[in-house]
């Protein structure tokens, strides 16, 4: 049964958190993570620049750490830009890329984020790489067809060997911060797609993890995540409360064969 699957829960801070109060968020999810089963995974991508506090906090715990964006280039004179290499100096796991916040204001091509998907994973990180349609693109009856392009793209670029190591997150963009999260069967329905989309590139790649993201909350992951084909979660708003993320990882652990 795929609702026995490990799982895995990773935060998207977005452009959040100051010093003070990211120290008693990220001691709180460190000391709650140390309680859950082995088989749930916990992570946060926190703004860069806090990003050695991450490290200096997490090392040691359950929690692993990563950021929301990464260049597309190695490195040279791109002003402002933050290198993939740059984010494994501090033992980073994580690089959230494409996300829809990404596309939408500062125009990512479906390309650039297949770029920066090879670059996070040159580097050596597991890239997160999200997909998902508007609201207009929904009732278009195109979800497929844009989300499948999304991933396709990504997948055309990779190696089926690199493509082993990504993780996927569909974020429908009209459920991100709306309060108004997909529905378990609508996600579902999305995430079977996209598994066998993947599954089409390569049987190794079927098992890629697909997180749902997306107004997940303490009241409605458990079944979110109780779906064949949901392995888990990308946390916005709800992973900036370290009790509110600490429940959504504890629904986690309710489905999963150790919970
Ligand atoms: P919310 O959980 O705030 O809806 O955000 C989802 C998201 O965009 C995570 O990357």
């Amino acid at each position: 049964m795929s609702t026995q699957r490990a799982k895995l829960v990773v935060g998207n801070w977005k452009m959040h958190g100051r010093l003070a109060e990211n120290a008693a968020l990220l001691q709180a999810v460190a000391k709650g993570a140390g309680e859950l089963p082995a088989d749930v995974r916990v992570g946060v991508c926190v703004p860069t620049p806090y990003l050695a506090q991450a490290q200096s906090l997490l090392d040691g715990s359950r929690v692993m750490w990563g950021v929301q964006d990464v260049s597309a280039f190695t490195q040279g004179a791109y002003t402002g830009e933050v290198s993939a290499q740059m984010v494994t100096d501090f033992a980073a796991t994580f690089a959230i890329v494409g996300h829809s916040e990404r596309r939408a204001y500062h125009r990512e091509s479906a390309d650039l984020v297949a770029v920066k998907t090879q670059r996070a994973l040159e580097a050596g990180l597991t890239p997160i790489v999200c997909v998902g349609e508007t609201l207009d693109e929904r009732e278009a009856g195109a979800t497929e067809q844009v989300v499948g392009a999304q991933l396709d793209e990504v997948l055309a670029k990779l190696s089926v060997q690199e493509a082993a190591r990504i993780v996927v997150a569909y974020e429908p963009v009209w459920a991100i911060g709306t309060g108004k999260s997909a529905t378990a069967g609508q996600a579902q329905a999305v995430h079977a797609f996209l598994r066998g989309r993947l599954a089409a590139k390569g049987a190794e790649i079927a098992g890629v993890p697909l997180l749902y993201g997306g107004s997940v909350k303490p009241d409605n992951a458990e079944e979110l995540f109780r779906q064949q084909d949901i392995d888990g979660g990308l946390i916005g708003g709800a992973s900036l409360k370290d009790q509110d993320f600490l429940a959504i990882c504890k629904a986690a652990a309710a489905t999963t064969a150790a919970g």
